[in-house]
């Protein structure tokens, strides 16, 4: 049973056919052309956590593709109060056809993809955000091209959607610089596991020699859903790490911003930078929609 619950689980063939079916599957829609790809199927969203995004996304994907929706929250389910999560996906993959989920921790996507029996789609986790990582990659391509050989910088923490953004550019050929205060960098496991890929992760401390030449900046917030309660000192660990007009000079005249949303302005990014002439960012949050479309009918046909 084939899961997405990281980048790395699809190979670059698979990854780039879902980027292909992804921009097709915009250009329909934007043409007014829907298939119903998903007719017959039940698709279930497990939110641990707040989003709009990513609910909305998905919700308006299974839509329009003809799927059917079966909300879920950790209000509708005894996870939590008893009932144990492999418990919970052994039940639900009787009655569903794919499962979306976000999670505050990483194993629990990985129980119910073993228990559950239909695909399980990482909405996000501690760990990662691939389907983030396909939107940026998507929006990428979209500006550039080809991802081959860019120059990507990513200013800020090195967690979850700075793990698949690097791991997924690298798997796709291009050249990634994260810039992170000393110990907020990335996880050793995600420079192992670029080693072999075909282009790079590096992970720096210098903000102008990560940012010098790049064709995409990229950043995220300080303070991740969970964190509020260690906000102020967070503030002052991240003071510098902000992209403004004055840190854009340094990259290429063809640069690019991208930020994951939700933002706070005046933090890791200016209002003047997320709605100037260089900003990608809401094309990449519209990607959204198109590359879960993509990767949910990958993964349903899958099962068929
Ligand atoms: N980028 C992202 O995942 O946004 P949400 O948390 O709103 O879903």
């Amino acid at each position: 049973m084939r899961s997405y619950l990281s980048v790395l689980d699809f190979n670059e063939d698979e990854t780039r056919e879902i980027l292909d079916s992804a921009a097709r599957l915009k250009a329909e829609r934007k043409s007014g052309k829907l298939h119903p790809y998903l007719k017959d199927t039940h698709i279930a969203l497990y939110f641990e956590k707040p989003s709009v995004r990513t609910r909305t996304s998905f919700t308006v994907g299974i839509h329009e593709l003809g799927g059917h929706l079966v909300e879920l929250g950790t209000l509708n389910t005894k996870i939590g109060s008893g009932e144990h999560i492999e418990d919970f996906a052994s039940v639900i993959g009787r009655y569903i056809h794919l499962l979306v989920a976000r999670v505050f921790d990483h194993p629990s996507l990985v129980d119910m993809s073993k228990m559950a029996g239909v695909p399980v789609i990482n909405a996000l986790s501690d760990d990662s955000h691939p389907c983030q990582a396909l939107a940026d990659v998507l929006t990428i391509l979209e500006r550039f091209g080809q991802i081959k050989g860019r120059r990507i910088a990513f200013v800020g923490e090195g967690n979850n959607v700075a793990v698949s953004l690097s791991l997924l550019c690298a798997k796709l050929g291009a050249e990634v610089q994260v810039v992170s205060p000393d110990g907020y960098g990335l996880p050793s496991w995600v420079m192992e596991s670029a080693n072999g890929l075909p282009g790079t992760v590096n992970q720096l401390q210098d903000i102008d020699k990560a940012v010098c030449d790049a064709d995409v900046v990229y950043t995220d917030t300080w303070i991740s859903m969970g964190q509020e309660k260690d906000a102020e000192e967070r503030r002052k660990i991240f003071t510098g790490y902000q992209i403004d007009d004055a840190l854009l000079k340094k990259a290429s005249d063809e640069v690019i911003v991208m930020h994951c949303l939700p933002a706070i302005r005046g933090e890791e990014i200016t209002k003047e930078v997320m709605y100037g002439p260089k900003s990608a960012i809401w094309d990449q949050a519209e990607n959204r929609l198109h590359v879960q479309k993509a990767l949910m009918i990958k993964l349903i046909e899958s099962t068929r």
